[in-house]
């Protein structure tokens, strides 16, 4: 696979080729637009990592070069961004980047972009080389292991000290280490330490370089997660079966944690798809009650809007918010058992007829309740409450204040408002005006007087819902 990196900084650039070098990829580099953007019409890359900031053409010009010519528009563009420009970030996915990675970057976003973007087919063909650290101050240690292990087709990566490579742990992300306890700067034991210790590294296999006798250093490694030994004078058959050994069980480590991964992704998207239809099927339901309840065409999808502009108000977490505002769109479902002679009756309700409608909580909410989802549980307590009032005036069980469950309160006040501005069968929309004069006179009687606040301070959104969500 053939991979660009148009980068003006030699340090970057350098980093990333050999991060992708290391693993057998083929890096092409350019350091300005114009040579990057003849490279790309030579070479046709399969996949582009770019700094946007270049000198020149800059990186949002030559992407939308390439994603504009027919001939390169397929090859993925990942820029490579400064932390600073975070806002210009939907600039670079406008100009048809396909992903983005803010540097400074870390080995596996580009390792991870170039599995979410290369060519599948490819990635299969390459095998990377199982990359080893060797980190030594005695050149002569790493010479007799890079010699023994290069033959056999690994990557050697050499540090002269502790600093170096921890540095080289963190940039190029080897497949083992190897390193010798006394070092300058940072000892073995310290740099064993830092990898074991930190979750991004842990899994990388040490193998310590100790002098034959020194049972103390080997104590010491063992306690901060060393993994093998080696003693010197090295034995070239001992390290090739060591390191093989480690690398065997790295590989079946990190097979099982990318299965892990994928089959967390796909439960994930399973999970996602399971709640989206619920979702769908909730206000599917709540649509068929308005075929019954006519004229009121969308009240139950503004209702359930209404109360998650409130809800959000109150301070409810995003989830409870979403719970309460789905749960609210069924609160009049309990109208399916409700005669639509009466519903639709042009005219002011008998007293016989009105105590039919008041039926439609208690409908509602056996309709409701008891089937095992929290969600459809939540929306029985809101239809059986919604018509209850703070001051236990209200129906199906004149509740008072508390004992109102809170989304019961909620959507309580949220019907009405909407239920007041609509036309109904028997009168005319009522001014927006006059129905918050009218909320605002009934606050601590028929509504909670907090979420009367919530409401009136959201007012502007509810009203924003009400213009778009028309009957
Ligand atoms: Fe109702
Ligand atoms: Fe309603």
């Amino acid at each position: 696979m053939r991979i660009l990196v148009v980068e003006d900084d030699p340090k970057s650039a350098r980093l990333i080729k050999d991060i992708l070098e290391l693993r057998g990829y083929v890096v092409i580099e350019a350091s300005n637009g114009l040579s990057a953007m003849r490279i790309i019409n030579d070479h046709i890359p399969d996949l582009i990592f770019m700094d946007m900031n270049l000198p020149g053409m800059d990186g949002i010009t030559l992407t939308k070069l390439i994603k504009t010519s027919s001939k390169t528009n397929n090859i993925p563009v990942i820029a490579l961004t400064a932390a600073a420009m975070k806002g210009d970030r939907s600039r670079f996915i406008q100009a048809g980047c396909d992903d983005y990675i803010s540097k400074p970057f870390h080995v596996k976003d580009i390792l991870d972009s170039i599995k979410k973007y290369g060519k599948a087919e490819e990635q299969k063909t390459i095998k990377h080389p199982p990359i080893v650290l060797v980190a030594d101050d005695r050149p002569e240690n790493i010479e007799l292991i890079s010699a023994t292990l290069s033959p056999m087709g690994y990557a050697i990566i050499k540090s002269a000290n502790g600093v170096q490579a921890m540095e080289k742990i963190r940039t190029l992300r080897p497949d083992i280490a190897m390193i010798n306890v006394f070092m300058p700067e940072l000892n073995g034991i310290e740099v064993c330490k830092s990898i074991k210790s930190d979750e991004q590294y842990a899994s990388i296999p040490v193998i310590m370089i100790t002098a034959l006798n020194d049972a103390d250093s080997k104590m010491k490694a063992l306690s901060v997660g060393a993994d093998e030994f080696l003693t010197k004078p090295i034995d070239r058959y001992e390290l090739m079966v060591r390191v093989g050994n480690l690398l065997n069980v790295k590989k079946h480590i990190d097979n099982l944690n990318n299965q892990i991964v994928e089959k967390t992704k796909e439960l994930k998207k399973v999970i996602l798809e399971l709640k989206e239809a619920n979702i769908n099927i909730v206000y599917r339901l709540s649509r068929a009650v308005e075929y019954i309840d006519n004229d009121t065409g969308n009240h139950n999808i503004r209702v359930s809007k209404y109360v998650m502009s409130i809800a959000d108000g109150m301070g409810f977490t995003k989830e409870e918010v979403e719970k309460i505002s789905i749960a609210s769109s069924l609160h009049d479902i309990g109208k399916i058992g409700i005669s639509s002679l009466i519903l639709l009756k042009p005219s002011s309700l008998t007293a016989e007829e009105f105590e039919q409608v008041k039926k439609h909580t208690q409908i509602g909410s056996t309709l409701l309740t008891n089937s095992g989802s929290k969600l459809l549980d939540m929306a029985g307590q809101i239809a059986l409450t919604h018509h209850e009032r703070m001051d236990g005036t209200g129906y199906q069980h004149g509740l008072k204040t508390d004992s109102i469950p809170v989304e019961g309160r909620i959507t309580a006040l949220a019907d009405v408002f909407d239920s007041m501005t609509i036309k109904r069968p028997y009168r005319d929309a009522l001014p927006v005006d006059q129905t918050v004069e009218y909320i605002k006179s009934k606050a601590g009687t028929q509504f909670d007087a907090h979420i009367t606040d919530v409401f009136l301070r959201h007012l502007k959104d509810i009203l924003d819902i009400k213009y778009m969500i028309k009957a």
